[in-house]
């Protein structure tokens, strides 16, 4: 029998989830159907709660219900207890396991696809909602030489900061705090652009040879990634292949199964260019 799974998120409309899903089940010869579900803004749990009722054996989690899928666990991975947000989560008798696989996504796309060591880098995150969350921790794994989280709430980033506090120092506070620092990475973990809002960035923040790096993806430049090609950023970066990493590293927790991102992602760059 086919194996049921979705993505939940409120947009969802948007999201290349079902298509990069399909294409790993064909990869490896994997029985699943897999499609995009819009959940209410009042109701996150309702809806988990009706696809586990029609058969549902997975689900990953989209913008803004990270947190809320983080809170409606029975039990969670180490990293996605570490982050306090989950993106994957498995049903599996009678009870609901989370997972986190952003992190593991982002830094595979930069430094393997992008081949942008992160050793050594000085790295601004800014936002600090679900996906800001999920990759803190595995940033920090990857031995940067310094961490700066910059977020509209700097209440938030602040909290994000110091969940990590005592394995590296993690500076924090809003936009214009950061103002006068220069970064090797800055990573846009907002959803500003899905509202079509752009981001306070102060002037000279991208160090010579820097990537910006846009979680988001879509057709053409976005706007953050537009913002930091004008300001000096060397190489630019959207979301498609943290996307793709993403969803291959959930494929692996749900199916045992890991697929070969690198033609799924080079096909899905193709459909956009034509
Ligand atoms: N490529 C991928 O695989 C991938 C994976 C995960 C997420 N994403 C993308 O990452 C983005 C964030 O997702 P999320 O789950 O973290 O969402 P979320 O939990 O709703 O958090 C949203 C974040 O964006 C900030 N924000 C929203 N509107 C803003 C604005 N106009 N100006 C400045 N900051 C603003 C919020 O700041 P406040 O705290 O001040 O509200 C918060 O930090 C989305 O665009 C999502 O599509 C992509």
């Amino acid at each position: 029998m086919t194996d049921r799974y979705c993505v939940l998120g409120n947009p969802v409309a948007h999201s290349r989830s079902p298509a990069i899903h399909a294409a790993f089940a064909r990869q490896c010869a994997e029985d699943i159907s897999y499609q995009a579900i819009l959940a209410p803004l009042d109701d996150f749990a309702g809806s988990v709660r009706d696809f586990v009722a029609a058969g549902g054996k997975g689900a990953n989690v989209t913008v803004p219900f990270k947190e809320e899928a983080f809170r409606l666990c029975d039990q969670l991975s180490e990293r996605a207890a570490t982050a306090g947000a989950v993106n994957t989560l498995t049903f599996a008798a009678g009870s609901i396991l989370g997972d986190n696989t952003d992190g593991a996504g982002l830094v595979r796309d930069i430094a393997t696809n992008l081949v942008f060591p992160l050793a050594g880098r000085d790295i601004l995150l800014l936002g600090a909602g679900g996906a800001a969350r999920g990759v803190v921790g595995p940033l920090l794994a990857a031995a940067p030489s310094s961490l700066a989280i910059a977020n509209r709430s700097a209440d938030k980033a602040v909290a994000l900061a110091r969940a990590f506090a005592g394995k590296v120092a993690v500076d924090a506070g809003n936009f214009a705090d950061f103002a006068g620092r220069r970064f090797d990475l800055v990573i846009n973990a907002t959803s500003a652009s899905l509202a079509g809002e752009s981001l306070p960035l102060p002037a000279g923040l991208f160090a010579p040879g820097s990537l910006a790096y846009d979680m988001m993806y879509g057709k053409g430049e976005t706007p953050f990634l537009a913002r930091a090609r004008a300001q000096g950023a060397a190489r630019q970066a959207d979301g498609l292949g943290m996307l793709v990493e993403q969803a291959a590293e959930a494929f692996l927790v749900w199916r045992g199964v890991r697929p070969d991102s690198g033609p799924v992602l080079a096909a899905l760059r193709a459909q956009r260019a034509a």
